[in-house]
């Protein structure tokens, strides 16, 4: 008999499931922890209950108190279900790109949400952490739960999520592989596992391929939750108290296609509806897999569901947008206008002077926020203008000085993006009105440029225009 005195006894248990079908191809069985099981619907429920646990232990949070959070995921979500079962209040602060589901789910949990502007330096006051922190300070009562700093966190997957996955294997496990967010999960189940088998089971770390974690620039990238990003204007890097890194054996890089393209492959192949950070990881334990014999046995844990994403990895418009889907059977894309694909456009960085730009390829070139070691493309959100080269020369055969003066002088805004895979008619739409001009992207990064002269004629000449 297995009756529950609240939801919270619901917490961890989740099925471990072996991937039939889409790992059919690799020797090693692979299995995954499903955490959408959870109450509030991800792994973050183990990590928020730990942390509630023990600050209700320590006494940091007493009765009629807050929990305070700063979070745009699944974290706020398991804090806000635990505070209304315990009876506490919550505030959840979030960056401003945050879905409007997202913010009615923590509304509906009855959570206070504070929506603050994201995509800030760690230093910035209006940076989510530091107006959580800010909160916590004034509000009576709060307890600010810090998931990134907060020992409860990888604390609560040594108590559960590592014990669960050893006894549910029979001790069988031989290698783990998840994403590293906070690297609570990875920490404390990674660490388990490695004790439990006297230093046996190999900890595989699934990376966003420009994630930090992995050796990346810190650029932005699609898939939510994991990786660590690095704001260009952030002076001081700190990987969060949170993650240990020597429990990582080592990190499988993933791009954001084939995350998205491998989730969508779980929902259809499996059944099992996973968010975007759940396709890293079992795109990295595909390869792991790859690599071993049928007596290895992998384990991946997908984080969340992807109910949280329908309207990004599981929407084709979306897809087609940022130029991660190309086909379109019967309709003209920008990818049959342009042929080829384009060859990247190197993106200069602000810090450039004119005469960087004199010898740049292309009609449009972009201009980034500048971050150490570079990167050959370019995530769209960090473009904030663009240079015309021909221009420059003629300014600078004009008057030669010109060319050490900044470029930032002489930026262009930036036009607006279209996908590769967009209809014509579509992208035609959304070209900048004066300049008639997009960038293109593939794989949401600026790759090219398009213009309404380009578009026009297969415009024209409708479906029958495609290029076969
Ligand atoms: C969807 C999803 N995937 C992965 C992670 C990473 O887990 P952790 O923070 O334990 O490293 C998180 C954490 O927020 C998450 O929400």
């Amino acid at each position: 008999m297995t009756l529950h005195e609240s939801l919270l006894d619901a917490v961890g248990d989740t099925p471990l499931v072996r991937l039939t079908r889409i790992a059919s191809g690799v020797p090693a069985p692979v299995y995954a922890k499903v955490e959408f099981f959870n109450p509030a619907g991800s792994v973050k429920d183990r990590a928020a209950l730990g942390m509630v646990l023990a600050a209700e232990k320590s006494g940091a949070l007493a009765p009629g108190g807050v929990i305070v959070e700063g979070t745009s995921g699944n974290t706020g979500m398991a804090l806000a279900m635990i505070a209304a079962q315990r009876g506490y209040g919550s505030i959840v602060v979030v960056p401003d790109r945050t879905s409007p589901e997202k913010i009615k789910t923590l509304e509906a949990y009855g959570a206070e949400v504070v929506v603050t502007t994201g995509a800030l330096p760690r230093e910035h006051p209006e940076h989510v952490r530091n107006v959580a922190t800010r909160l916590a300070a004034r509000t009576p009562g709060a307890w600010y739960a810090n998931q990134y700093d907060n020992p409860a966190n990888p604390e609560a997957h040594r108590t559960t999520t590592g014990p669960e996955i050893w006894a549910e294997t029979g001790g069988r496990v031989t290698h783990f592989v998840v994403g590293v967010g906070t690297g609570g999960t990875v920490t404390g189940t990674g660490g388990f596992l490695k004790e439990a088998s006297g230093g046996l089971v190999r900890v595989i770390g699934a990376d966003p391929l420009t994630s930090t974690y992995s050796g990346g620039d810190g650029s932005p990238y699609y898939v939510e939750s994991i990786g660590h990003y690095l704001h260009p204007r952030t002076a001081e890097d700190e990987y969060p108290e949170s993650y240990d890194p020597s429990v990582v054996d080592r990190f499988e890089r993933i791009g954001d296609r084939e995350s998205i393209m491998t989730v969508r492959r779980l929902a259809r192949e499996e059944g099992i509806l996973a968010g975007g950070s759940a396709g890293t990881a079992v795109a990295a334990a595909l390869r792991v897999a790859a690599a071993l014999t049928p007596d290895d046995l992998v384990v991946v844990l997908l984080p969340d569901s992807g109910r949280g994403y329908l309207s990004k990895y599981f929407d084709d418009g979306w897809l087609r947008r940022f130029g991660f889907l190309e086909d379109l059977a019967d309709t003209p894309t920008v990818a049959d206008v342009l042929g080829d694909r384009p060859a990247p456009l190197t993106a200069l960085p602000s810090t450039a002077t004119v005469a960087d730009a004199l010898h740049a390829a292309g009609a449009l070139v972009p201009v980034r926020l500048p971050r150490s070691g570079g990167n050959a493309t370019t995530d769209v959100s960090e473009v904030i203008g663009a240079v015309r080269p021909q221009a420059l020369r003629a300014l600078v055969a004009g008057d030669p000085s010109a060319s050490a003066a900044p470029l930032r002088r002489h930026l262009l805004p930036s036009p607006p993006a279209v996908g590769i895979g967009e209809p014509v008619d579509e992208a035609t739409a959304r070209l900048d009105p004066d300049t008639g001009t997009a960038w293109v992207l593939v794989d949401g990064r600026v790759s090219g440029t398009i213009t309404h002269d380009a578009l026009s004629p297969a415009r024209a000449a409708g479906p029958a225009g495609r290029a076969t």
